[in-house]
């Protein structure tokens, strides 16, 4: 018998440019979450459009992001891994739910105000951009999620997908389930190693301030030992992200990479000076990194293998959506080609 487990969706945008900060905040709660969730992994191919150019290595991009789904542990028996674009049921309900959504709502879009404004006065806003949290609610309610994973940035298009969820039901029925929010609890966000008054962040440019899980592990060391700490005398190890922003970062990375909690770690690194504790977290961070790099490229440099994964799951993710998406089209009278 299969126990009942709630529905979670994930998505990334593909990226190969992924960050500690990243993995800590998402990617390290995804092979956990399998056990406790019916699990979708979507890599959001579609939504990657929005800020396309000619450069963009789109393909890699993919295969890398698929390649890091598995080194953290996604199990492809337990979870279904697939590419949005690849279930064209995604656009299909974006359509039908762009006729469900208002545009003044799509205005009050915090994410879409910023990126409008970073686009310099040459570029051109595209439409897709303004749509892009209609696709995101698409993405969700065609597989009648409960939980969506989201870091708090993301937290009104959620609001959003309840939104139209709640309007689309209100006219047709139950059609939809509500999804909820699951802001990660313990909150942990990785700031920048040199100013860690801000969060840690791919496209920073003084790249000394961010660590990647490609980067080589030399550099990952030299990082860690040049990262900002403080000038408090006699020197002590606590966590205060206010005083000591930068001691209680380098907590959080180590607390994430070994699973102990803040507090235990405190224990153990009492009475050592910031010298010693920055050569604990760059050492556990690079075996850690190390590993995980090593997983890695076994997954990337077998893309027959990737594409297999991709393949059984967008099948998977065809039949669940699909059973929304007539039921959908069935309730608004569109003609059913079968029945
Ligand atoms: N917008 C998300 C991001 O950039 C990616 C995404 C697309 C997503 N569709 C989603 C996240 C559905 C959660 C649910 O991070």
């Amino acid at each position: 018998m299969t126990s009942f487990k709630p529905v979670l969706f994930s998505a990334i945008q593909p990226s190969g440019n992924i960050t500690i900060g990243n993995y800590i905040g998402t990617m390290r709660h995804w092979s956990k979450m399998q056990n406790d969730y019916n699990c979708f992994y979507c890599i959001a191919d579609l939504h990657a459009l929005t800020t396309y150019n000619k450069h963009s290595c789109l393909k890699k991009s993919i295969l890398d992001t698929i390649s890091f789904y598995l080194a953290c542990g996604v199990d492809p028996n337990k979870s279904i891994i697939f590419i949005q674009s690849h279930v064209y049921q995604h656009s299909q309900l974006n359509w039908i739910l762009n006729c469900f959504s208002q545009f003044s709502e799509l205005l009050r879009m915090n994410q879409f105000k910023m990126k409008r404004q970073i686009k310099n006065r040459y570029e051109k806003t595209n439409v897709g951009l303004f749509n892009y949290p209609i696709l995101m609610a698409s993405d969700i309610l065609l597989y009648q999620t409960n939980f969506v994973p989201v870091g708090r940035d993301q937290k009104q298009h959620i609001e959003l997908t309840r939104n139209i969820a709640y309007r689309f039901n209100s006219l047709y029925g139950d059609i939809f389930t509500l999804p909820e929010p699951l802001i990660n609890e313990c909150g942990s966000k990785i700031m920048s190693l040199l100013e860690p008054n801000k969060k840690m962040s791919k496209s920073d440019i003084n790249k000394n301030n961010v660590i990647f899980l490609l980067d080589d592990i030399s550099s990952v060391i030299l990082k860690i030992k040049q990262s900002m700490t403080d000038s408090e005398q006699p020197c002590r190890i606590y966590y205060d992200i206010e005083r000591k922003p930068g001691i209680s970062n380098l907590l959080e990375i180590l607390s994430a990479i070994t699973n102990k909690n803040i507090d235990i770690l405190l224990k153990e690194l009492q009475g050592i000076m910031y010298r010693e504790f920055k050569d604990i977290v760059a050492d556990s961070l690079s075996k850690f990194l190390y590993k995980m790099q090593k997983s890695y490229i076994n997954y990337r440099c077998d893309e027959s293998y990737l594409k297999k994964v991709v393949y059984e799951g967008a099948i998977k993710a065809r039949l669940k959506s699909e059973k929304t998406l007539q039921n959908v089209c069935s309730k608004l009278g569109l003609v059913s080609l079968f029945k």
